[in-house]
């Protein structure tokens, strides 16, 4: 099957009051772990870039490596997906380079550091959202913001967001699923004690308009084993915590559908690597700690898969192509 249309999957999974993980991605090693798992656990599946992806892998890298995850697992639906896009013009290039869904995260200016007005916000997203939907691509839009700062992207401060402009966002843009920040941040030094996590936004957002998909950003639960697993191979890494997990379900029951997550993959093929090296000093084929990297990814993502509840609905629907979401736009 094509890759498919984020709209689509983000409706089938409030159908059946589950999650999907978004996973962010800069290698082939990353994308064949998570491939792995989706395919094991039989999960529909979201692969993301950022930017800052794109300029890593040279953009059509990952065009292609999501081209061959398609080409390895027909029966599963993949979703590739543009994390924080800034602007018109980087959306249009990931649509051109046949991207399923992008993010504009009008939040903040071009810059990804300056927050938006609200007024602002509309404008780009609409725009983006006009142009995307002509391709039949679907839009993710972020009102508020949140904290932490991941390759100099992010304001660094928290803005709540507020359920009644969420509403009011969501008819003005048109967005097919909506960004809210409760709370959590982006990157591995999330919190220093166990967070409490403004979860009423959720619920006043699905009330007044039940069938439009949450996105929680910044979804690492940056577990310990993976933190003491680099540190005792020599890394030195403060201690911190990530989202629980039993707030990431609390999240989805009441109606978060995209959760994503990008530190955890990282701490995983880090660990993975540290403890290879660390335990072989020999070794130089980077296929043995590539290898390892890639089974500690697949192990991460499984545990997710499971525990959204992505697990068991790959087959659920058969998936839409761009050209039948261009008729349902128009
Ligand atoms: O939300 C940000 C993601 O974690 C992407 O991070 O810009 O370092 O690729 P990155
Ligand atoms: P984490 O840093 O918690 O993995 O969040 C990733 C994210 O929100 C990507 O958009
Ligand atoms: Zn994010």
């Amino acid at each position: 099957m094509p890759l498919v249309p984020m709209k689509q999957m983000l409706d089938e999974a409030i159908k059946g009051d589950y999650g999907v993980g978004a996973y962010n991605v800069n290698n082939m090693e990353q994308i064949q772990g998570i491939m792995r798992a989706a395919s094991e656990t039989r999960s529909p599946v979201i692969i993301q870039a950022s930017r800052g992806a794109l300029k890593y892998t040279n953009m059509a890298y990952i065009k292609y490596l999501a081209a061959a995850a398609v080409e390895d697992n027909p029966d599963i639906p993949i979703v590739l997906h543009l994390d924080h896009g800034n602007s018109l013009e980087t959306c249009k290039e990931a649509i051109e380079l046949g991207f399923t869904s992008v993010m504009i995260d009008g939040s903040l200016r071009e810059d990804s550091k300056t927050p938006t007005t609200f007024k602002e916000n509309v404008k780009v997203t609409r725009e983006v959202v006009d142009y995307a939907h002509e391709f039949g691509v679907s839009v993710e839009g972020e009102l508020g913001t949140l904290g932490g700062i991941e390759d100099g992207v992010g304001s660094g401060k928290v803005m709540l967001t507020d359920p009644e402009e969420a509403v009011k966002f969501i008819k003005l843009t048109g967005v097919d699923a909506l960004a809210l920040a409760i709370g959590t941040s982006h990157g591995a030094y999330k919190f220093k004690v166990k967070p409490t996590l403004d979860m009423d936004i959720i619920n006043k957002v699905v009330e007044k308009i039940p069938g439009v998909p949450l996105v929680m950003h910044g979804s690492s639960s940056v577990p310990q084993e993976l933190i003491e697993v680099i540190n005792k191979y020599g890394g030195r890494l403060e201690k911190t915590m990530g989202v629980p997990m039993e707030s990431i379900k609390e999240a989805i029951k009441r109606g978060i559908r995209k959760i994503n997550v990008d530190t955890d993959g990282r701490l995983a093929m880090t660990g993975a690597i540290r403890k290879y090296l660390g335990e072989n000093p020999d070794a130089f084929d980077p296929r043995t700690y590539f290898g390892a990297a890639r089974e500690a990814v697949y192990q991460t993502v499984k545990g997710k898969m499971i525990d959204f509840g992505t697990a068991g609905h790959a087959g659920d629907y058969k998936p839409m192509t761009l050209e039948e979401m261009k008729r349902i736009y128009k």
